[in-house]
């Protein structure tokens, strides 16, 4: 836990629910400052006009200093860890409030994503009692398997930010982590001989992207194996590639090593999307059902 420190402004602290996570505790000032700062900025400003979006993220490093920034892009590019989770900590409970905060905090890290589901640089979902879209997304009393985001676009998808809007008569439903090193099989996985087939992804419609690519599942950087995979996109073309495919889903979801994390009502994690999994236990059935989480997606700063 080697970033766990006390600075001017906050604090990084171990993580209670994960051993290689960091929770980020801020002053409640410095909450308020920055939420005062763009009480008059709305939502679509952010959406029509990009550059807003780094503004606002310039407003927490000018609060919090340039080693604020540092330390988030250290742990999210350190392999032992990838991971922190951090909150508006009760200052607010406005929803924009919540979007213009997952906003400064991702972009401290580097360019988001276009996310063609939503036409935007995020996307907010909910998930109810009932559905019927045409991915497992918002389907609430399925588990959620295992896997990685951005794997049928084009752009790097580096990083990855949920945060946790509204959470209504919700039991179960916590967001399923694995990080690969904890992965009892990555070996055997990581060097078979299909790990490096490049095998074709392609979305549903309701994601909008009409493209098809084409990744490998194992990639290296820093010289440790790195995953892109998810079951519901990827399309193998022979018998002996979908017992690969399958056979490792399925050890990838036997995982004792995967923690069900709970994150509060405006709490955010962000999360390496190399080297970290991620997925969704099933809720427990109930009409009243309603959760809401935003996500961003996005590529490291390149300086
Ligand atoms: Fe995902």
């Amino acid at each position: 836990m080697s970033f766990v420190q006390t600075q001017a402004g906050y604090k990084v602290t171990p993580h209670p629910q994960h051993n290689r996570l960091y929770h980020i505790v801020l002053d409640n000032s410095v909450i308020e400052k920055f939420l005062q700062e763009f009480s008059g900025t709305g939502i679509q400003h952010l959406e029509y006009t990009p550059y807003m979006r780094f503004i606002l993220a310039g407003k927490l490093r000018d609060l919090l200093g340039t080693g604020f920034l540092e330390t988030l892009r250290n742990i999210l590019a350190d392999r032992q860890s990838g991971g922190f989770t951090i909150g508006v900590q009760g200052q607010t409970t406005s929803l924009d409030d919540y979007v213009k905060f997952g906003t400064a905090v991702s972009h401290l890290i580097g360019p988001s994503n276009f996310d063609a589901m939503s036409g935007t640089y995020y996307a907010r979902f909910v998930v109810k009692d009932t559905d019927n879209s045409d991915s497992y997304l918002r389907q609430a009393y399925r588990l959620f398997t295992l896997h990685t985001d951005g794997t049928f676009v084009d752009e790097p998808t580096d990083w990855l930010l949920m945060m946790k809007m509204e959470e209504r008569n919700a039991v179960g439903g916590e967001s399923r982590l694995l990080h690969l090193d904890d992965w009892e099989e990555l070996e055997q996985y990581a060097t078979h001989s299909l790990a490096d087939h490049k095998f074709t992804y392609k979305s549903p419609s309701s994601k909008n992207v009409g493209q098809v690519v084409h990744r490998p599942t194992f990639f290296k950087v820093n010289n440790k194996p790195c995953i892109c995979f998810i079951d519901q996109f990827v399309y193998p073309a022979t018998i002996e590639q979908s017992h690969y495919l399958m056979a490792m889903s399925e050890s990838l979801e036997r995982s004792p090593a995967t923690n069900a994390l709970k994150l509060p009502e405006g709490d955010l994690i962000m999360l390496n999307n190399m080297f970290w999994m991620h997925g969704r236990a099933a809720f427990e059935k109930n009409t009243e059902l309603y959760r809401e989480l935003m996500r961003i997606r996005g590529e490291f700063a390149k300086s």
